[in-house]
């Protein structure tokens, strides 16, 4: 039996909402950061398959999610293609060479760095309750690039755009990379045990309307048509940060089967603009969970009756904060939990 977040991806508009939170296993819980002590950093968690599925379980243990996403890290993805990675405390991923200065040809691609992920996924398939769904990610070719280039995060993803304008050739030559090594990334967490997968475009925002398209669109259309081919019942979460109201031709030209929303988009808007049918899933603001109380409650129900005509899957607008109480996620779960369409 499919469970209600499975079913609901697929198209089916239950009364009760599922909901899991990005970035659900992580730092706000204190037995991640004990379990991160004991093994030292990201990094060696990630590569501990025994480790990145106790992770991957922590938070269905303790709050019950409908889902859980297997415990790893969207940039694991380059660093199979051949760049360093490193996670400094604090600032946040490194990677080496940066691609605004290295041909894609001088890598060496290392994709034995995918094998201990699918084994995490099948760790965590063996002992997941039955009515809990399983989640694959990875990273879109955009946002992934922006890391490859620039070898670490920015604040509008400059160098990365201009190396777009720059050498379209070149950068092309990279999304197109990403876009095969990720087919057959996420084909295999699927045959792992993965029943639907996300694809995280977090920068997806920071893009003018015709790179939009070229950079976000097209890529992502392909990974999802050739995903369809191998995996046709497999849905496809897409989640474009930040592209406002490029969302409907960002639904219509991928295909994908369900689009995540950020919290700047009006569910309202949302409701009326995206194709009828199509499953959501967003879209509350992680920063009232850092807040609680009646305004956490007030904002969590306009969400839920925005969508109550479509299937949604109950989440955030991007990743838990480190600094969540847990009460507070327990009164937000007790709120969708309570809500009858
Ligand atoms: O959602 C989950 O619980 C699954 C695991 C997951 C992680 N990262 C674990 C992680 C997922 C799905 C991601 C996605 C990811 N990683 C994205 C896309 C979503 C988003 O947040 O925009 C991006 C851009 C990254 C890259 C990344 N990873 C950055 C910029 C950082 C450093 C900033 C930070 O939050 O520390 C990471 C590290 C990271 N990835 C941590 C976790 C739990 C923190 C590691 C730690 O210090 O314990």
């Amino acid at each position: 039996m499919p469970g209600l977040l499975l079913d609901t991806l697929r198209g089916k508009n239950a009364r009760q909402r599922p909901v899991w939170l990005m970035r659900q296993a992580g730092r706000y819980l204190p037995e991640y950061r004990a379990l991160r002590a004991q093994k030292g950093g990201f990094l060696a968690l990630v590569y501990d398959c025994e480790a990145a599925a106790e992770i991957t379980l922590q938070p269905i243990r303790r709050f019950g999610f409908d889902g859980a996403i297997m415990f790893s890290d969207i940039l694991i993805v380059p660093y199979a293609m051949g760049q360093d990675l490193e996670f400094l405390v604090g600032e946040g991923p490194r990677m080496s060479p940066r691609m605004v200065d290295t041909a894609l040809s001088a890598l060496h691609a290392v994709p034995d760095r995918l094998d201990p992920i699918y084994a995490t996924v099948r760790r965590v398939k063996a002992l997941l309750p039955a009515d809990k769904t399983l989640l694959g990610f990875a990273g879109s070719p955009w946002t992934i690039a922006t890391y490859m280039v620039n070898g670490e995060g920015s604040r509008d993803q400059h160098e990365t755009r201009a190396m777009a304008y720059r050498d379209p050739a070149a950068f092309q030559a990279i999304i197109d990379a990403i876009v095969s090594v990720t087919v057959g990334y996420l084909s295999a967490q699927i045959l792992a045990g993965a029943e639907a997968v996300q694809l995280f475009d977090s920068w997806a925002g920071s893009l003018a309307p015709a790179e939009f398209e070229r950079w976000v669109i097209a890529p992502n259309a392909a990974i999802v048509a050739a995903l369809k081919r191998l995996h046709p019942d497999v849905p496809v979460i897409g989640f474009p940060k930040g592209a406002g109201e490029k969302l409907p031709d960002y639904a219509a030209g991928t295909g994908v089967d369900a689009l995540g929303l950020d919290e700047t988009i009006d569910p309202l808007w949302a409701a009326r603009n995206l194709p009828a049918g199509l499953p959501v899933q967003g879209n509350l603001d992680p920063l009232l969970l850092l807040s609680g109380g009646s305004e956490l409650e007030k904002q969590a129900l306009r969400v839920l009756d925005a969508f109550a005509d479509r299937p949604h899957v109950f989440n955030l607008g991007h990743g838990i904060g480190q600094t969540t109480p847990i009460e507070h996620v327990e009164q937000l779960l007790a709120v969708v939990r309570g809500w009858r369409g």
